[in-house]
C-alpha cells in the first residue's frame, strides 16, 4: 500500500507530493505546524493541537487555508487512507508561494496546506520508555517566540543531533540564567526533593506542549504537586527523576543529563506512572 499525502486540497501518493520552490516554507520557514498523536486509530487531544495552530497562526499574521472542520475531515482521512493504528499525523501551513521578497505575499495569496500520516512503532516506544533516555545540555540560541510552533527549527535541529552525536536522545536547552527551558522537541520536568514536577512556566520561553499541559492533570489526578517555575541544571542534576513530554514521545524518563546520573540511573516510578496512565486522561476523537 503506497503512503498518502494531503496537498492544497488533494489527496496524492507520498512520493509524488510536493510544493513550490518558490513556497515561503522552502524559502523563509515561514510557516507553522502540529504533530498530532494517533493511539488506537485515534486523534489523541486534537483540540488543543487545533487551538494552538490557530494560535501560531494569529502570532505569525497567517491565515489558514481551511476551516478548522476541513481540517479536521482531512487528518482523519489521512489516518484512515494510510491505515495508521498507532503513529503521528503532521500538518504544516506556511504563507504560500510568491516569487521570493521578504515582505508578505500580496493579498490573497493562499497559503500552502500539507499534511501527512505516519505509522508508530509502538513496541520501540515502549522499549525506549523502559530503559529510559539520556539529554545533553546545550545554549538554547533559539529566537525569542519558541512559543509559537513555527518550521524555523533549524537550532531545535542542529541542537538535536548533537545529541546524537554525544550519544543522547535529546538536548535539554539551557538560558542565560543557567534555567533549563525546553528540548529540542520536547517539554522538560523534574520532580524536586519536596516530590513534586517541576517544569518551566509556559512563558514566551517555550512551546506550551499540548503533552505538557494533560499532564497536569494526569499529576493533579495522582495527588501530584506541579510548580511551573524555571529549574537550573544543577538542580535537575540532583533531581530524584526527569523526564520529557511531547505527542511523540508521551512521557520519556530521563535516566542521565551531562552524565550525572538521575537518582537510581533507571525509570523511577513518577515518571513511568504518568506515562502508563497518560492515555486514560487525553481525549481520543475517532
Ligand atoms: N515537538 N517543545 C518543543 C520545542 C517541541 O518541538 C515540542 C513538540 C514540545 C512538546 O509539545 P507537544 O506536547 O504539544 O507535542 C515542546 C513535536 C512533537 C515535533 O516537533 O515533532
Amino acid at each position: 500500500m503506497s503512503r498518502v499525502a494531503y496537498v492544497n486540497g488533494r489527496y496524492i501518493r507520498h512520493a509524488e507530493a510536493g510544493v513550490s520552490i518558490n513556497d515561503r516554507g522552502f524559502l523563509f520557514a515561514d510557516g507553522i505546524y502540529e504533530v498530532i498523536e494517533v493511539f488506537g486509530g485515534r486523534l489523541i487531544d486534537e483540540e488543543g493541537h487545533l487551538q494552538r495552530l490557530a494560535r501560531s497562526a494569529r502570532e505569525l499574521r497567517l491565515d489558514l487555508p481551511v476551516a478548522e472542520a476541513a481540517l479536521r475531515r482531512i487528518l482523519r482521512e489521512l489516518v484512515a487512507r494510510n491505515r495508521v493504528s498507532d503513529g503521528h499525523v503532521y500538518l504544516q501551513v506556511t504563507r504560500g508561494a510568491a516569487k521570493r521578497d521578504h515582505f508578505f505575499p500580496k493579498a490573497g495569496t493562499p497559503a500552502t496546506l500539507v499534511a501527512f500520516a505516519h505509522r508508530g512503532d509502538r513496541a520501540a516506544a515502549e522499549a525506549r520508555a523502559q530503559s529510559g533516555i539520556t539529554v545533553i545540555s546545550l545554549p538554547d540560541i533559539r529566537w525569542k517566540r519558541p512559543d509559537i510552533k513555527s518550521t524555523s527549527l533549524l537550532p531545535n535541529v542542529l541542537a538535536k543531533q548533537q545529541a546524537r552525536d554525544a550519544g543522547a536522545y535529546e538536548a535539554w536547552l539551557v538560558d542565560a540564567q543557567g534555567f533549563v527551558t525546553e528540548g529540542s522537541s520536547s517539554n522538560a520536568w523534574i520532580v524536586d526533593d519536596a516530590g513534586a514536577l517541576v517544569t518551566h512556566p509556559a512563558d514566551s520561553a517555550i512551546l506550551s506542549g499540548i503533552t505538557r499541559a494533560r499532564l497536569f492533570q494526569v499529576a493533579a489526578a495522582r495527588g501530584l504537586n506541579i510548580v511551573e517555575r524555571p529549574f537550573a541544571l544543577a538542580e535537575a542534576f540532583k533531581a530524584s527523576e526527569a523526564f520529557i513530554s511531547g505527542a511523540t514521545t508521551i512521557v520519556l524518563p530521563v535516566v542521565a543529563i551531562d552524565d550525572h546520573k538521575i537518582g537510581s540511573g533507571a525509570p523511577g516510578p513518577v515518571a513511568s506512572g504518568l506515562r502508563a496512565a497518560f492515555h486514560d486522561f487525553a481525549p481520543a476523537t475517532p
